[in-house]
């Protein structure tokens, strides 16, 4: 692995996400039942020969989900067969989740971003023109029903309701939607939908009663000081316990700004927090690298000024990088 691919450096396999959930001490009796679901879903699909579309494979999780009660309720809902809506403000782990379950599960997933201009087509898939003949080509939704995948319905409040009301069926007890054209499409039993959607950004609209009621849903809350600090650890292991410990602590006071009506919620941005340390190991000082990933995110000057204070109480103007590592 080189250190140059920052993607390299990530990526923990299913069993890696399920023995890090197990030290945060979720639930043994989830965790085990997961591992037997997920042997189940195999020997279906070993069974059922070439029900994977060709070049798709389980996912590695990039970061591994922190919370145990936010685990233990999405793994409840999915081993019951339910679809998951997962709601929460802005890098909260949404989309961490949803990739740390597949990967759990060992399902292949796909990913829709919703947009205004989302159709059925896009979901469903269409005709198209090939080699001079008309022939199907699947969208997201029908591939991931017919293999068994998680599906990702990112950011599903985007979207105009009208749009969505093709997942209606295959949503509820009917298991299936007919595609015009195509024909009946049913919903493998290994098939979960995961919907992600956060208030507040601009464009978000409600999602509609009826949508809404074939998930369960599950909020995502912001991370304790004490989360930010494990996930530090983890996510960063070259990390030093004073460096995860100033970076902790510097985060939730940005949150606590935030919670005073100080500051928007831009400087707090655990995904910034992040990036903020690889662009210290590459040798960024410290407060440049924090600004960029935190302060400068304020667009307004007075907002800015409060969040570059906060920062200068825990990160000093000199500060070197190496004061961060081990
Ligand atoms: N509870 C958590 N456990 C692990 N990582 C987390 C958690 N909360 C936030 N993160 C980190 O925040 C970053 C963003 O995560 P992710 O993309 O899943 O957020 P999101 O909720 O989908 O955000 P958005 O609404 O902006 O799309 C990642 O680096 C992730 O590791
Ligand atoms: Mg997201």
């Amino acid at each position: 692995m080189s250190e140059n691919f920052v993607s390299d450096r990530f990526g923990f396999s299913g069993a890696e996400v399920l023995s890090a959930w197990r030290e945060q001490g979720v639930s043994g009796s989830l965790l085990s039942a997961a591992e037997d679901w997920r042997r189940e879903a195999e020997a279906a699909d070993a069974a059922a020969e070439g029900a994977l579309p060709a070049g798709r494979g389980v996912p590695r999780a990039s970061y591994v989900y922190e919370g145990r009660e936010v685990v233990e309720a999405a793994l409840a809902a999915l081993l019951s067969g339910e679809h998951l809506l997962l709601v929460g403000p802005k890098a909260t782990g949404k989309n961490v989740l949803a990739e740390n379950l597949a990967a759990v599960f060992g399902r292949p997933d796909w990913n829709v971003s919703f947009h205004i201009q989302t159709d059925a087509e896009a979901l469903l898939g269409a005709d198209t023109l090939a080699k001079g003949a008309v022939v199907f080509r699947p969208g997201p939704v029908v591939e991931a029903a017919q293999a068994g995948g998680f599906l990702v319905l990112d950011e599903i409040n985007m979207a105009r309701n009208e749009a969505l009301a093709v997942l209606h069926s295959l949503l509820d007890d009917r298991r299936m939607v007919d595609v015009p054209g195509h024909g009946r499409v049913r919903l493998s039993p290994a098939a979960r939908m995961i919907a992600t959607m956060n208030y507040g950004y601009a464009g978000t609209r409600e999602l509609n009663e009826a949508l809404a009621s074939r998930f369960v849903v599950l909020r995502l809350p912001p991370l304790s000081e004490a989360g930010v600090v494990h996930l530090l650890e983890k996510a960063c292991p070259e990390l030093s316990k004073a460096g995860r410990g100033v970076l902790g602590k510097l985060f939730s006071a940005m949150e606590e700004k935030h919670a005073q009506g100080e500051i928007s919620s831009r400087a707090v941005d655990l995904r910034g927090l992040l990036a903020a340390v690889r662009l210290m190991r590459r040798g960024l000082s410290p407060l440049r690298a924090l600004s960029m990933g935190l302060v400068d995110k304020c667009m307004e000057e007075d907002e800015r000024g409060i969040a570059e204070d906060v920062l200068q109480l825990f990160v000093a103007k000199e500060a070197k990088p190496d004061e961060f590592f081990a």
